[in-house]
C-alpha cells in the first residue's frame, strides 16, 4: 500500500492543533479521537505535536485506514485505528478500555482518496459505477438509490440534502430515464442532471450535478443521522478541559454542529431563576466566534478548504467555573477598594453563598 501524503491537505491544520493542543498538553498521557482519520494528515500532526498522547482513529472506510496504518506505522505503540461509524465512538471507547478522552476532532464529508478514486462513483467528472458508500462492506448504493426511490423521497433528498432548486425536474428527468434503462454510472447521471437544469441556471454555481451528487452521497451514507448522534456521544466523553473541534463543508452539518454546542454552553434551568440551580450551569464554553472561515491564502493553497466552516468547545467544570469567577470578582474589588480607601463595596460577591446570577452569565458570552 503506497502512502498517499502528497495528495492531500489537512484542512486548517495549524488551527486545529492550536485548539486541541491544550487539551492534549496535560498529564502524563492523554487520548485524542480522530474521529474521521481519512488519510490521517491532521492525525499524524497531532501524534508529531504531542508526544505522550495516544491516538484513536476512526474511519468507516477501509481503504483510508489501510493509508492511514502505513502512514502512521512509527507511531503504532500508541494508535488504535478502528474500522467504525463516528456513532460507535462510546462502543470502540469501552472496547479500548478508555472511559473518557480528551480531544476529538471531527473533519467531516469524503476525502480525497474517496473524491479522485476513478471507482467509487463520487465524482461527477468521472465515469464509474454508482456506488458513493464509505464503507464499501455494507449499506445501499447511490445506484439502488437512483434507481428504487420513488419521486416524492428522491426529490426530498435532492432538495434537502443538495439544496437543488430543481429538485422535482431532476428527480423527474432520473425516473423517465430508469424506465427506459437502469441508471449505473456516475456520467450518465451527471449528463441526466445537466439536461434537466434550465441553461440559464446552468452558467452559475459549478457543474450542475454537483448539488445531486452531494445529496446522494449524504442519503448513502446516512451522514446527518451518524452526525447528530455522534456529537453528543463525543462531547459526552470528553474529560474537564477536554476539546472538540469539528470541520463541517456544508450548512446541514454546520447547523448539526452549532446545535449540539449550543446544548451545552447554555443554561438549563428556568430563565427567571437568578441562580444556576444544580445540574443546570452550562458543561462546556465555545472556543471558536461562530463559525471560523478559512483564509484566503488557506484557500489558494488547497481549494477544497473553501467552504469549510471550523466550530470547537472545551468541556468546564460548572462549580470550578462559578467559583473561579466569585474569586475573580472579590479580588477586582479589593483592589478597586486599596486605590480608593475608605470606599470599600459593601455589595456581595456573586457565587459567594447565593451563587452567580444568570443574569451576570449571560452578559459575560
Ligand atoms: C475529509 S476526510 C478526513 C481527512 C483527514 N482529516 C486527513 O487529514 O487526512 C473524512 C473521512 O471521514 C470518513 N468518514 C465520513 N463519515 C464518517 C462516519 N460517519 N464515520 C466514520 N468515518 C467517516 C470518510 O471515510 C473520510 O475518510
Amino acid at each position: 500500500m503506497g502512502e498517499l501524503r502528497g495528495t492531500h491537505v489537512p484542512v486548517l491544520l495549524e488551527r486545529c492543533l492550536e485548539l486541541l493542543a491544550p487539551a492534549l498538553d496535560r498529564g502524563d498521557r492523554t487520548v485524542h479521537v480522530d474521529a474521521t482519520l481519512g488519510l490521517a494528515g491532521h492525525a499524524e500532526a497531532v501524534l508529531e505535536r504531542h508526544p505522550r498522547t495516544v491516538l484513536i482513529g476512526l474511519d468507516r472506510d477501509t481503504e483510508a485506514l489501510a493509508h492511514a496504518r502505513v502512514r502512521l506505522a512509527r507511531f503504532a505503540d500508541r494508535v488504535h485505528l478502528e474500522h467504525a461509524v463516528y456513532d460507535e465512538l462510546p462502543e470502540v471507547l469501552d472496547r479500548l478500555g478508555y472511559p473518557a478522552i480528551d480531544g476529538i476532532l471531527f473533519d467531516l464529508g469524503v476525502s480525497s482518496l474517496q473524491l479522485d478514486a476513478p471507482d467509487r462513483g463520487f465524482a461527477y467528472a468521472q465515469d464509474a459505477p454508482l456506488d458513493m458508500r464509505m464503507d464499501q462492506t455494507r449499506g445501499v448504493t447511490a445506484e439502488e438509490v437512483v434507481n428504487s426511490y420513488p419521486h416524492p423521497d428522491l426529490a426530498r433528498v435532492l432538495r434537502v440534502y443538495g439544496e437543488e432548486k430543481f429538485a422535482v425536474r431532476v428527480a423527474s428527468a432520473i425516473l423517465r430515464e430508469r424506465e427506459r434503462a437502469r441508471i449505473t454510472s456516475s456520467a450518465r447521471l451527471a449528463e441526466l442532471v445537466r439536461e434537466s437544469i434550465p441553461a440559464a441556471a446552468r452558467r452559475t454555481g459549478g457543474h450542475p450535478a454537483k448539488r445531486t451528487f452531494q445529496a446522494l452521497r449524504i442519503e448513502v451514507n446516512k451522514e446527518l443521522a451518524a452526525l447528530e448522534t455522534a456529537l453528543p456521544a463525543a462531547l459526552d466523553k470528553l474529560t474537564v478541559g477536554g476539546r472538540m473541534v469539528v470541520l463541517s463543508y456544508h450548512s446541514l452539518e454546520d447547523r448539526l454542529t452549532k446545535a449540539a454546542l449550543a446544548d451545552r454552553v447554555r443554561s438549563k434551568g428556568p430563565v427567571d431563576l437568578p441562580v444556576e440551580l444544580p445540574g443546570s450551569a452550562p458543561t462546556f464554553r465555545l472556543l471558536s466566534r461562530g463559525a471560523e472561515l478559512p483564509g484566503e491564502e488557506e484557500v489558494a493553497a488547497n481549494p477544497r478548504a473553501a467552504s469549510v466552516r471550523l466550530r470547537a468547545a472545551e468541556r468546564i467544570d460548572p462549580e470550578a467555573e462559578q467559583q473561579g469567577r466569585a474569586d475573580r470578582e472579590r479580588s477586582r474589588r479589593r483592589v478597586r477598594a486599596m486605590h480608593q480607601p475608605g470606599s470599600a463595596d459593601p455589595r456581595p460577591v456573586p457565587g459567594e453563598g447565593q451563587g452567580r446570577t444568570k443574569r451576570g452569565r449571560e452578559d459575560e458570552r
